[in-house]
């Protein structure tokens, strides 16, 4: 059982636009999307999905809905695992009823230090508000600032005093726990005595999406020190790093509805915009921003809008961030801010109208600004601009969603008109980048979800004979019979045959989800292997009954697969190698073919050359891959029957 808790987070978690858009190519049509239904067979598109409202709805076929719903219909799953489906995409851990210790370790420790920040942050916030020395230190520090006592409070701002160990010792005194305060970073050990980590800081709350206080960032008052200016909670079960930003709780409604994220540096420029009345803003804390963090973002919306400082270490900081956002389909605009200013020192000087004006005024795309960085940089140096033109092809080559297309012709003209190089010689360059994406992708090519998904209505004539033999789940009950059978044997190079299956085939490719459970199942006893016998007694009917008939039924490699590619599977238990790799052999076969399907149906939709082209090369890693199974497979054979 997932929990509801989780759910809630999966629900809460997941667009609409982003998952229909991995399965349908989405246009914009004023407020909404428009595709052609997936559901059902047209050619003027009727299928309807509101970002806003998080449904879709086709107006010919009646099918709709919300994102579960979606997946639900899409996949073929039920709802548990619809949410299971979107806690992968989303990378979201869910809790379960039935966890393993480790989990249950990990809960029980971020439960702990939830309540625990959630009490440290009160206690730092009253600290700075009623206590004397918070009043006269950290509080007239913050209104030396100019931040008000409104946005004090919101954004739950704290002191600590330089006593040494204040805060340790009220917490010990409410029964907090000196291991979990440890844990938090809030205090530290030296001699058997605890300290308070934030010793005479001003505290920065640091809160999740539904406002839960997960760690904290303390600013040092006194600048000529030693000491580091910030101290920041170190990772913890609660608090990681790459998956937080900072102001997402006070800003994530203000994102949604302008539908635009500013991304800042630091605390205090997501404070002072804030205060001045620009609420869709977070930071990303001093680091360079991660995938992470840019999924919370496209939760809210897709444009993003990096404001950095201009000085170089500014523009440095704001193109690291740039390729990921590109490749997870942003619209992102950078902003560098006059030399010698930040967000927090800009708007507090200018005032807000002034701000948006200049950020209007100064708003450039990335190719647009690296283009301008890097030619300015190379200027008449050919190994350097030679080294540019690697790069943007390389940036342009993440912009490889089907809706975005438009956006990377639009850049490829611009590219090859500022470098001086032709648009063809632009596209090959930038396919090669694609291609060795996609070779890495391959390497575990178990990860279906990253190559184009289907387009169910459409069948191409001249895979139909391979296709048929692949659509039925046999390879996939054939993996549950080699494990039942001869899952326990000696098998060279691994534990036993099992621990073989195991190694190369990751359950999540198991689509029939009986044969998936029973898989997963199967592993979950180790290291003991269940004998047939286990399964054929299994309480569950209707696994017992099918590892029976499983068993039962004469396991002949369809006729049509000996025929298109000769591999012979002998059966028995003298042949067992022979089955167990002849069986992987085609298992892996299937799923390979089937997404040849899937990326040659892209291929016969796709218009445009340049985009064919593409599709075209990953056909043809395909089709590589799929003749060198063909090929390790026949020397095996070869192999067996020479002994
Ligand atoms: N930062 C950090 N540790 C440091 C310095 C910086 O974690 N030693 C992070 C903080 O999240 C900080 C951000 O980097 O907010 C930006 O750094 P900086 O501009 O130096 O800090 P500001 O928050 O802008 O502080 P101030 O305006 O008070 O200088
Ligand atoms: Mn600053």
């Amino acid at each position: 059982m997932i929990s509801p808790q989780s759910i809630q987070e999966v629900l809460s978690r997941a667009d609409i636009i982003d998952i229909v858009g991995q399965f349908v190519r989405l246009k914009k049509r004023g407020a909404s999307y428009i595709a052609n239904c997936p559901f059902h067979n047209e050619k003027t598109p009727s299928f309807n999905v509101s970002a806003a409202k998080g449904i879709y709805k086709c107006f010919g076929c009646g099918k709709g809905g919300n994102v579960v719903t979606f997946i639900q219909e899409h996949e073929k799953l039920s709802y548990p695992e619809s949410i299971r489906w979107l806690a992968d995409y989303y990378k979201i851990t869910l809790e379960e009823s039935e966890r393993t210790p480790e989990q249950q370790v990990q809960q029980l420790a971020e439960e702990g230090l939830r309540i625990l920040n959630e009490y440290a942050a009160q206690y730092f916030h009253e600290n700075l508000l009623q206590t004397e020395e918070g009043q006269n230190i950290g509080l007239s520090y913050f209104k030396q600032r100019g931040f008000r006592k409104d946005i004090i409070e919101r954004f739950r701002l704290g002191y600590n005093s330089e006593s040494g160990d204040s805060f340790y010792k009220a917490a010990i005194a409410k029964g907090q726990n000196a291991a979990m305060l440890d844990r938090a970073g809030l205090v530290k050990s030296r001699n058997d005595r605890f300290y308070d980590v934030y010793r005479g800081r001003v505290i920065f709350p640091i809160q999740s999406m539904t406002g839960r206080i997960l760690g904290f960032g303390a600013r040092i008052l006194k600048s000529n020190e030693k000491a580091p200016k910030y101290i920041n909670t170190p990772e913890n079960e609660l608090y990681v790093k790459s998956r937080v930003l900072y102001g997402m709780y006070q800003s994530r409604q203000a994102i949604g509805k302008l539908d635009e994220c500013f991304l800042v540096e630091g605390y205090t420029d997501v404070i002072s915009l804030h205060q001045g009345g620009v609420e869709n803003v977070v930071s990303s804390s001093g680091t360079s921003l991660t995938e992470d963090q840019l999924r919370l973002i496209a939760q809210l919306t897709k444009n993003l809008t990096i404001l950095y400082d201009g000085d170089a270490a500014g523009i440095k900081a704001a193109l690291r961030g740039l390729d990921m956002a590109l490749g997870q389909s942003f619209n992102v605009q950078l902003v560098l801010l006059p030399e010698g200013e930040d967000p927090d020192s800009y708007i507090q000087k200018s005032g807000a109208a002034q701000f948006h004006e200049y950020v209007k005024g100064h708003k450039k795309d990335v190719i647009g600004f690296r283009l301008e960085v890097g030619l300015k940089d190379a200027g008449d140096d050919p190994v350097k601009k030679s080294k540019l033109v690697n790069e943007i092809a390389e940036s342009i080559s993440r912009i490889n969603k089907a809706e975005d297309f438009a956006l990377q012709s639009h850049y490829i003209r611009e590219a090859s008109r500022k470098l001086d190089v032709g648009e063809n010689g632009m596209v090959t360059l930038i396919n090669k980048y694609i291609r060795d994406r996609i070779d890495k992708e391959n390497k575990h090519y178990g990860k279906e979800k990253e190559l184009p998904a289907p387009i169910p209505e459409y069948q191409q004539e001249q895979e139909q004979t391979v296709a048929q033999a692949t659509k039925d789940e046999e390879q996939e009950w054939q993996l549950i019979r080699i494990l039942v059978e001869y899952g326990d044997k000696p098998f060279e190079g691994y534990i036993d045959a099992a621990d073989f299956v195991y190694q190369t085939i990751d359950p999540d490719v198991i689509e029939n989800d009986q044969a998936r459970n029973i898989y997963k199942h199967y592993f979950d006893l180790a290291p003991i292997r269940p004998a047939a016998s286990y399964f054929t007694n299994h309480q569950d009917t209707a696994t017992q009954q099918r590892v029976v008939t499983l068993l039962q039924t004469n396991n002949e490699i369809s006729p049509k697969w000996k025929l298109n590619y000769g591999i012979e599977s002998q059966h028995g238990e003298m042949n067992y190698i022979n089955d167990v790799e002849s069986t992987i052999a085609y298992f892996e076969l299937k799923k390979i073919i089937l997404l040849q399907e899937q990326v040659a149906t892209l291929l016969m939709k796709e218009l445009d050359p340049l985009k064919q082209a593409v599709i075209q090369k990953q056909y043809f890693e395909l089709r590589q891959l799929e003749k060198e199974i063909v090929k390790k497979h026949g020397t095996v054979v070869f192999k067996l029957l020479k002994k």
